[in-house]
């Protein structure tokens, strides 16, 4: 299906496929994808490696500060699809651990990091033709996106699907753990001071509890179709 240049944002609770769904309608109507999330996560990989995360997840804020301009973070196109980069190091599987999405939403949280986030997110979108998965797409980074969706599920189904898709990558996960963290990333994800997530009034709103991916990508060919005027 052929779209205008237009700005797709996709926010909503973690793991409710925001980025299966959003990688899908890129190649669907020929759009660069960008993973938000995956900024934020290579944020707080570099923060742990930098020693600024004490064990009790206590961030050195004006380490931090100082630490941000020095890293090299960006998604590079391979022949597998797009992945995270730091230099010229792949942390694409380190970024998805445990370890980091405990340690993501209180990173996220931080003002100076959002704003650094937003402007790299902002440059690599130049010129519209963009599918970006987040929070605050839609409401902080786009507020004038031509297509906004909110996604969300039941909390205890989306606990289950990133519990089958650690196991599928081989971890032993413990699925009470996986659905802790969840719950303690949508509490501070939508508490937080600066851009939390919410939905934007103009947003469409998806819950995909009981949605099929096939059924998803119906669901948006017809609200493509609608809104864009697009006969086909
Ligand atoms: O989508 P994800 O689970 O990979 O995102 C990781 C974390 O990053 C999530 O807990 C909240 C944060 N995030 C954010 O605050 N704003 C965004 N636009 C995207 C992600």
């Amino acid at each position: 299906m052929t779209v205008p240049d237009i700005i797709i944002a996709v926010d909503g609770h973690s793991s409710t496929g925001k980025s299966t769904f959003a990688k899908l309608a890129a190649k669907e109507f020929n759009l660069l994808y960008l993973d938000s999330g995956a900024m934020y996560r290579g944020v707080t990989l570099y923060a742990m490696e930098q020693g600024l995360i004490a064990p009790d997840g206590t961030i050195d804020e004006e380490g931090l500060r100082e630490a941000l301009p020095g890293l090299d973070l960006k998604f590079v196109s391979t022949p597998e699809g797009s992945k995270t980069f730091i230099g010229d190091r792949c942390v694409e599987g380190e970024i998805r651990t445990l370890e980091v999405s405990n340690r993501v939403s209180p990173v996220s949280a931080v003002a100076f990091v959002r704003a650094w986030v937003d402007e790299r997110l902002r440059a690599m979108s130049r010129g519209g033709r963009v599918i970006m998965d987040g929070r605050d797409i839609g409401t902080t980074v786009f507020p004038d996106a031509e297509l906004k969706i909110f996604m969300t599920a039941d909390a205890r189904i989306r606990a289950q699907r990133r519990f089958d898709e650690m196991v599928a990558r081989g971890e032993t996960p413990v699925f009470e753990d996986v659905l802790k963290n969840i719950e303690e990333r949508d509490y501070i994800d939508s508490h937080r001071e600066t851009s939390p997530l919410r939905r934007a009034e103009d947003a469409y709103v998806m819950d995909n509890s009981d949605m099929t991916l096939h059924e998803e990508t119906v669901w948006l060919r017809g609200l493509v179709q609608g809104k864009f005027g697009i006969l086909e």
